[in-house]
């Protein structure tokens, strides 16, 4: 039986024609919302998506789902937690469209200092402004904040620096000329920038990161722009902070955004000038579209053909394992399940376990992760087996 793959968003056609020639049963249907996804990917291996919500009823109701792979970047629309529960693997494309996203960051900007969306508006309403639109104070020389230095923000810190703007973030060492400011001191950074970017995933210590006492920090009159999540700031108190500090926004995520691809959309934000909002378009250029779907193919083409997942995002960073034990032996058959017997005996649990073989199939290594340490007595059981050729045990 082919392995099935249902691709549940827009994706560009010459890869899905490259999936079909990896000999897989691929279903394109990039109209589905999440409330139809638990019943269409219900008998699919593999599950592509870009922003659709992948909601647990979802994960929980297919029995043959393996891989969720998020087409793009942020995987903040999987259940993760759900997808653990069932041993499901979730896997992204990270920095294929950071070029894309640091770019419209870019124009935002320049769209702010400008009002270009404002002149262009007035322009298709017959009005003429010139002498209203000449206020702009320019780029060069303003202290940029970049919250978030991960692939995104790297790529905004290049082109800010091209702009000739003082670049200040987190983690950016490697960039010539750029000033480095730890993220845990917003406090500190706040104050001194023209212009903030948001460039952070969302995660449990990024939810709500802007909020009253986080604008209260900002300057008067500073530019601020997410193209990131939208839970990262709280809108009400970024309403307020707007009023107050008469602050320039300018956001590709909003509260509320609607799931489709067109139709109507209704937002506390529109009615309030200082504030641009663009669509969600941030990763949405054809280069970006590309790159992200040429990762999504060699991560099913090596995930069919090795069994390898690139960018697994839900494997266990921190493990209960507290011991290492690797054991070289015979490549014979038996040899690992004395091993692991003796293990058994001992009660311990084993939390990671890899064995390699040696190039000519005589020799095998393997390598164990232990909750809990192996006694001496079970040691010298393992090696007194002809078939093993060392022990090594050891904290870790
Ligand atoms: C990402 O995380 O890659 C971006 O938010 C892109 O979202 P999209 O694929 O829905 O445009």
């Amino acid at each position: 039986m082919k392995v099935k793959v249902l691709i549940a968003d827009k994706f560009p056609e010459a890869y899905i024609e490259q999936l079909k020639n990896l000999d897989l049963e691929v279903i394109y249907s990039p109209k589905l919302g999440e409330k139809d996804l638990p019943e269409a990917a219900k008998e699919v291996d593999i599950l592509v998506v870009r922003s659709t919500i992948v909601n647990a009823e979802t994960i929980n109701s297919s029995s043959s789902l393996n891989l969720i792979i998020r087409a793009g970047a942020g995987v903040n629309n999987i259940n993760i937690s759900a997808a653990n529960q069932k041993g499901v693997y979730v896997a992204n494309c990270p920095g294929m469209n950071s070029v894309a996203v640091a770019e419209l960051a870019i124009g935002l900007m320049v769209s702010l200092d400008r009002r270009i969306p404002d002149t262009v508006i007035d322009f298709r309403s017959g009005k003429w402004n010139k002498a209203e639109y000449s206020k702009a104070e320019g780029l060069k020389g303003k202290n940029l904040g970049i919250i978030g230095v991960g692939n995104i923000g790297k790529e905004v810190a290049k082109r800010a620096l091209a702009f000739e703007m003082n670049v200040y973030g987190k983690d950016i060492s490697r960039i010539e000329g750029v000033a480095i400011k730890d993220f845990s001191e917003m406090d500190q950074i706040l104050p001194i920038c023209d212009i903030v970017t948001i460039h952070l995933p969302l995660t449990p210590q990024t939810r709500g990161l802007f909020n009253k006492e986080m604008f209260g920090f900002m300057k008067p009159n500073a530019l601020l722009i997410n193209t990131a999540r939208t839970e990262i700031i709280d809108e009400n108190a970024l309403i307020e902070a707007i009023k107050e500090k008469n602050l320039r926004v300018a956001l590709d995520v909003f509260k509320d955004e609607p799931e489709g691809k067109a139709g109507e959309v209704k937002s506390p934000l529109q009615s309030i000038p200082n504030v641009y909002v663009t669509h969600h378009i941030g990763a949405s250029t054809e280069q970006a579209q590309n790159a992200v779907a040429e990762e999504t193919v060699r991560i099913i083409r090596d995930y069919v053909t090795s069994g390898i997942i690139a960018h697994w995002v839900n494997r266990a960073k921190i493990s209960d394992a507290h011991y290492q034990l690797v054991v070289k032996h015979y490549d014979r058959p038996g040899v690992l399940a004395a091993i692991l017997a003796i293990i058994r005996e001992g009660n311990i649990n084993i939390e990671e376990i890899e064995n390699i073989i040696f190039e000519g199939g005589v020799v095998a290594c393997c390598t164990m992760k232990l909750r809990t340490a192996a006694t001496a007595e079970m040691l010298k059981k393992m090696r007194e087996n002809p078939n093993v050729l060392s022990i090594s045990h050891v904290a870790v």
